[in-house]
């Protein structure tokens, strides 16, 4: 009798433990509740909708949402981008119902989010990166944008990279998105092989924008027009004999190549080689 009444005690207990697993109630954020850097505020639908359109994604991408909050961001990519997307989430509680939103909206094939520290997470395969964070925060990010694949965007939801000037600001009531092409690394000597002649290109380089110059015997020939866009570059020059040369081409570490047009209508491929 004594046993009975303990097993029934053991169980009831048991039960008593499991029943709030069922009978919790679901995990729900509150907008402003604290993060580890920044609080949880939700971007509005419109603004989410714009900062994809100005990243252009396409089911080729893979977006990273860092502090993905409820997961909004990552199932939109997901959702109406076709693209394959992941959300870092620094608080369990909320990456988990980002998750279960990430379920809900019949995306987990594309869309996941993980509970991480942005700081820690490696989102270097990123294609598109989304930020909603603070401009500290976006500062101590931007080395580590800036070392990514030349050609990866960037859009931020109403907070700057401070003098890493945008490629393209929207505004919407109020609000402000920034977008950043990453570019490629050129600063510095390359050699420049134009149909067998060679000279000496030389780019000074503050984040997207360069200027430079080219070796034409004695002169220093100043560039015109140079201009990146992640991994294009372009950039024009007039020669010792007075002819203007367009120059349009693509960077891959430490190599460039394109095609050239000169106005007495000379054309052809380049090479440039990093010094
Ligand atoms: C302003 S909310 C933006 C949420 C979402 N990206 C959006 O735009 O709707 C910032 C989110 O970042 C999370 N967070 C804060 N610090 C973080 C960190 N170091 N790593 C990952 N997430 C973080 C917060 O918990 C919060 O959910």
């Amino acid at each position: 009798m004594k046993i009975t009444a303990r097993i029934t005690a053991l169980l009831a207990a048991s039960f008593l433990f499991a029943l709030p697993a069922h009978a919790q109630k679901p995990y729900e954020p509150q907008v402003g509740q604290s993060g580890k850097d920044v609080i949880w505020v939700p971007t509005p639908d419109e603004v989410v909708d714009r900062m994809l359109r100005m990243a252009q994604v396409t089911p080729n991408d893979l977006v990273y949402d860092l502090g993905a909050g409820d997961g909004k961001i990552a199932i939109a990519a997901a959702m109406k981008f076709g693209a394959r997307s992941v959300g870092i989430e620094y608080n369990p509680d909320m990456a988990k119902h980002a998750q279960g939103n990430v379920e809900k909206a019949g995306v987990a094939g594309k869309a996941r989010i993980l509970n991480g520290d942005i700081f820690v997470t490696d989102f270097s395969q990123a294609t598109v990166v989304t930020l909603y964070l603070l401009p500290a925060l976006n500062l101590k990010l931007r080395p580590t944008i800036l070392s990514m694949r030349p050609g990866t965007r960037v859009v931020s939801h109403s907070f700057t990279m401070e003098d890493w000037e945008a490629d393209e600001i929207s505004s919407m009531d109020g609000r402000r998105a920034y977008f950043w092409l990453v570019p490629a690394n050129v600063n510095g000597g390359w050699a420049l092989e134009t149909g067998g002649d060679k000279s000496e290109l030389s780019f000074e380089q503050r984040f997207q924008k360069i200027e430079g110059t080219v070796g034409l015997g004695q002169t220093q020939g100043g560039l015109r027009d140079a201009r990146l866009r992640g991994f294009n570059i372009s950039f024009a020059y007039v020669d010792d004999k007075g002819v203007k040369r367009d120059y349009a081409g693509r960077v891959t570490g430490g190599k460039m190549e394109g095609s050239f047009r000169a106005d007495n209508g000379t054309e052809g491929r380049w090479t440039a080689t990093k010094k």
